[in-house]
């Protein structure tokens, strides 16, 4: 059981959107496709779904290959449960009825007790009556998601499923959702934007490079703490990036010399450095990671910086920062650390970098 998709590439007109796309996708199991605008997310889960002509490689669902470059079984007929960005529940229909739509094979007997398993499990058990308007936002993705859970698909494709929620609520459905989908032993594909939101629900992650190639593939902390490319490091939100080229198997940058012991002399090469990696210390202050008695960084001296601006985020400040005495051309750096408010503007700050924490590339490798 479950979605296996083979070697698929997909052109509109010259435009090649995806290349050699594989993913297995087991019963049971979450992948979550994660990559820019435009390379093609969407278009693979419509080719899976059966809503796009297939053109190069298969889709297979549990035993059966449903699309090939011979065989294209219908949309209605592969099993598989859609829910897009714009979920669109019909306007004129009720709760229960929007749910029945897929249930056409039932008798009613049969459909009405579907209804009631899924909408209960859901959570709108109470609201089948209603209509999607009188609904609020999470509860209409709700209703969404039993009427593509209520056929009993073992396929799910979710394209972006909470994009259009707040962020209270996203945190909520997502949740939900990521139960019902694991007691309903489905295989899912879903597209999310959000790497927080893949990280969270994902078994597998597939990232995908802005050419519709896969640049990596694997467990969710494999992804976030094994970037296989500097572009799949950045994608995990803000990160610092500075380049050298590689001499005695270090670098120097703006932030100090960098080791890149596994590089040649004379490559080229991008660091790219998580905010995590980055500590400040106010000149005669410790700083909050010395007082937890986790003062692991390099470079006790650490680098001379100025403090551009400094935001509190809650539990973090979001610092940003440049280099003292730097060229105009090195860009700014930021991270982002608990408790760090410099009381005097003309403080000494000095940034710390933990080597361990940089992700080293070739930049010919870069996508
Ligand atoms: N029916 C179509 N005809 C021509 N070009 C198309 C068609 N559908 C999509 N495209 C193009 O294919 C590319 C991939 O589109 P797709 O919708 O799959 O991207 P996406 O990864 O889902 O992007 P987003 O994150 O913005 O939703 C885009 O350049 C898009 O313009
Ligand atoms: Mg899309």
């Amino acid at each position: 059981m479950g979605l296996y998709l083979s070697n698929i590439s997909h052109k509109f007109g010259s435009n090649e959107v995806l290349k050699n796309v594989n993913a297995d996708i087991p019963s049971g199991q979450i992948l979550c496709l994660l990559g820019p605008s435009g390379c093609g997310k969407t278009t693979l889960l419509r080719i899976a779904a059966g809503l796009e002509i297939l053109q190069q490689g298969s889709v297979r669902i549990s035993d059966d290959i449903v699309a090939d470059t011979n065989i294209q079984i219908p949309a209605e007929k592969r099993g598989v449960g859609l829910m897009f960005q714009d979920f669109a529940l019909f306007p004129h229909l009720n709760v229960r009825d929007n749910v029945a739509f897929g249930l056409t094979e039932l008798s009613t007997e049969d459909a009405n007790k579907r209804i009631d398993e899924v909408l209960e499990r859901v959570n709108m058990l109470g609201q089948g009556d209603a209509f999607p308007h009188t609904l609020s936002g999470g509860q209409q993705q709700r209703v969404a998601l039993a009427r593509a859970l209520a056929p009993k698909p073992a396929v799910m494709l979710l394209d972006e499923p909470f994009s259009g929620l707040d962020q209270n609520m996203r945190v909520q459905i997502r949740e939900e959702t990521l139960g019902i989908l694991k007691t309903s032993g489905v295989a899912t594909l879903m597209v999310t934007h959000n790497p927080e939101e893949a990280l969270f629900m994902a078994d597998q992650m597939m990232v995908m490079g802005p050419d519709g190639r896969i640049l990596q593939q694997g467990r969710p902390n494999e992804i976030y703490a094994e970037p296989a490319h500097a572009y799949v490091a950045k994608f995990f939100g803000q990160a610092n990036s500075v380049t050298g080229v590689a001499s005695g198997g270090k670098i120097e940058t703006p932030l100090g010399i960098i080791d890149v012991s596994n590089c040649q002399d004379g490559c080229e090469v991008e660091a790219i450095i998580r905010p995590a990696a980055l500590i400040l210390k106010i000149d005669g202050d410790e700083t909050s990671d010395d007082k937890r008695g986790r003062g692991n960084f390099d470079f006790a001296d650490g680098i001379p910086v100025e403090v551009i601006s400094a935001r509190s985020l809650g539990q973090n400040t979001f610092v940003r920062f440049r280099v003292k005495g730097a060229d105009d051309d090195v860009p700014d750096f930021h991270c982002r650390q608990r408790g760090f408010f410099p009381e005097k503007p003309d403080s000494e700050v000095r940034a710390l970098i933990r080597q361990k924490r940089i992700f080293i590339y070739h930049t010919e490798d870069s996508v």
